[in-house]
């Protein structure tokens, strides 16, 4: 029996990458899953987890998306025990003068809209069914939720904005309802672009970052999923208001070498 065992969980960004991989594991833990993107390829990428995974294809930037993800929850299964906020898009890093002044208001409204109002409305939208089931969020940040440098001008704000919301709705929504995050440092994944910068996907890692990390090695897709499966079960329930860094050591990273012991050529 797993830890999740007949959970049932809304989790968003669920077509690819971090998520998609995450869901594999909830899915092995025992959860039921309402697999929510904006992609509809959300239905192929999640169809191998046969009936315990319902795909819907949503905007989760808009209330109607959330809505229809947490009715497709309550209608299935008819409880929610866990919201997962993990849909997320970059700003590919861009300094604030690189991006002209006219294009900022619909640049920040489009990628707020996803990385910081889109937690807000399935928190919302889930809100009664969590309170009922005495559930938990959980948020995916970023090691840009607490450092500079892990994103852009928009990028980084939007997700030390994802801690301020960890942090606040743990405190409204104490003692019914725990609210943490996931705070990964890097996944090879090619997050989406903000159009309204004229941005398509781009990979997440670039050349030489291995080698800036302690750990000094690229983490798969779901080296992730154990802290998901830690929050969203049973097991963190001491544990609320909490962003778990999964940064491979950025946050300790030395100035000459990465890390004590590091000596592989290469090392920045
Ligand atoms: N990859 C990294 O290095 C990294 C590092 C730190 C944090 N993160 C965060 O991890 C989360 C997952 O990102 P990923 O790297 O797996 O990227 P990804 O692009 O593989 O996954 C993100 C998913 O979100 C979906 N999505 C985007 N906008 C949406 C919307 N409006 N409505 C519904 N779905 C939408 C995308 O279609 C995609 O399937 C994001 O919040 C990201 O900011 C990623």
């Amino acid at each position: 029996m797993g830890v999740l065992e007949d959970k049932v969980v809304v989790f968003t960004g669920a077509g690819a990458g971090i998520g998609r991989a995450t869901v594999a594991r909830f899915v092995r833990e025992g959860a039921r899953v309402v697999a929510v993107d904006i992609s509809a390829s959300v239905a192929d990428s999640t169809a191998d987890f046969g009936d315990r995974v319902a795909p819907v294809v949503a905007d989760v930037s808009t209330w109607e998306g959330n809505t229809k993800a947490a009715g497709a929850a309550l209608q299935r299964w008819g409880r929610i025990d866990c919201f997962v906020g993990n849909a997320g898009i970059t700003d590919g890093a861009a300094p604030l003068e690189s991006v002209p002044g006219d294009d900022l208001p619909r640049a920040f409204g489009e990628l707020f809209g996803v990385n910081v109002l889109a937690p807000l409305l399935g928190v919302r939208a889930c809100l009664d069914a969590l309170t009922e089931s005495k559930g938990s969020v959980i948020l995916t940040g970023s090691y840009a939720s607490t450092h500079a440098a892990g994103g852009g001008a928009l990028y980084t704000p939007s997700k030390h904005a994802v801690l301020g919301i960890i942090r606040q709705l743990a405190y409204e929504l104490a003692p019914d309802i725990r609210v943490n995050g996931v705070a990964p440092g890097v996944a090879p994944t090619r997050l989406k672009g903000t159009a309204a910068l004229g941005q398509g996907a781009t990979d997440s890692v670039l050349d030489g970052t291995r080698f800036a990390l302690p750990l000094q090695e690229i983490p798969d897709v779901d080296a992730y999923a154990g802290v998901f499966v830690l929050l969203a079960s049973d097991e963190s329930r001491v544990m609320t208001g909490s962003l778990v860094q999964a940064d491979s050591g950025l946050a300790v990273r030395g100035i000459a070498r990465p890390g004590g012991r590091v000596t592989v050529e290469g090392a920045q």
